[in-house]
């Protein structure tokens, strides 16, 4: 009998992940056949359901909040652009048994923002609002683009100054509070920050947006966020939520596993049509 190989999302809560239905999709348009399944797994729980996957023939893990800090910490190797994030989102088993981790969101977002939408970064003045494992896992891609300049604005202004200093010798990066912002202006602003989880925004000064200016929110969900809300009331060219970006990192992973990269037009425009049904 051929055994299907087994993948599936570790996260906590897991209920409402989008990830097993994406994978499923990927399978079915690359006709791969595989099962991809969700598992709420709290962090204190993390290790022993990792090994248990991987000791059951487990050949692939995506690992969302709150463990890819602890997925980073457990993966044998990792991917420079993993390493740089100190967080991993994709676990993978090698020929040789070593688990190899990565991070596919930076490029997911990347993708989403360049291929999907034909936005520029090349020579943009980028804010990302947030100083989290989410801004620093964006980093490392963002700045491969070349933008003129990355500022990270956060609530805790000491930690948006660590993360830029942690990049500076990758290109143009400060870090500053949101104070700091009056009289600035940027041609994308990426909303890293959680308070899109609990739908609010952090202070952001009028005419901040240069004009024909773009907004991200890496938060998704079924009504637009309260960033991406924001954006459209600021006139944004484009304001976007993280769905495309959620597609493309899984895209990537998809790719890390099984050597085959899917379409995400597809997914994406199906995943959107459900959620304005
Ligand atoms: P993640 O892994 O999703 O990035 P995190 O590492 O806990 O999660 O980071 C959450 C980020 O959202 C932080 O930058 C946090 O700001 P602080 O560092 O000052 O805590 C930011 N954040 C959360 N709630 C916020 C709010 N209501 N307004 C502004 N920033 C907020």
């Amino acid at each position: 009998m051929i055994k299907t190989d087994r993948y599936a999302v570790f996260g906590h809560p897991i209920k409402h992940s989008k990830s097993p239905r994406i994978h499923q999709l990927f399978a079915e348009q690359t006709g791969q056949s595989l099962e991809y399944t969700a598992q709420d797994v709290p962090a204190e729980q993390f290790n022993t359901a990792v090994q248990s996957f991987f000791a059951a023939g487990g050949k692939g893990l995506n690992c969302t909040v709150p463990l890819k800090g602890l997925a980073w910490a457990f993966a044998d190797r990792k991917t420079e652009r993993a390493q740089l994030s100190q967080a991993v989102n994709t676990l993978a088993v090698q020929a040789d048994g070593a688990i190899l981790g990565d991070n596919t969101d930076g490029q997911g977002l990347v993708t989403d923002l360049t291929i999907n939408h034909a936005i520029t970064l090349t020579g943009r003045r980028i804010l990302i609002l947030g100083a989290g494992g989410a801004s620093r896992g964006i980093m490392g891609p963002l700045l491969e683009q070349v933008p003129r300049a990355i500022v990270i604005a956060n609530r805790t202004v000491d930690k948006a100054i660590d993360l830029a200093q942690a990049f500076q010798n990758k290109g143009a990066v400060s870090g500053c509070g949101f104070d700091d912002l009056q009289n600035r202006q940027f041609d994308l602003i990426l909303n890293a920050t959680s308070a899109s989880l609990s739908d609010q925004l952090p202070p952001l000064p009028d005419a901040i947006l240069a004009e024909n200016g773009v907004c991200y929110d890496l938060a998704y969900g079924n009504e637009p966020t309260a960033f991406v809300r924001w954006g459209l009331r600021q006139n944004a060219a484009k304001s976007l939520d993280g769905l495309g970006m959620l597609v493309e990192q899984a895209a990537e992973a998809f790719f890390i596993w099984r050597g085959v990269r899917p379409e995400t037009r597809p997914v994406i425009e199906l995943l959107n049509s459900e959620r304005r049904a």
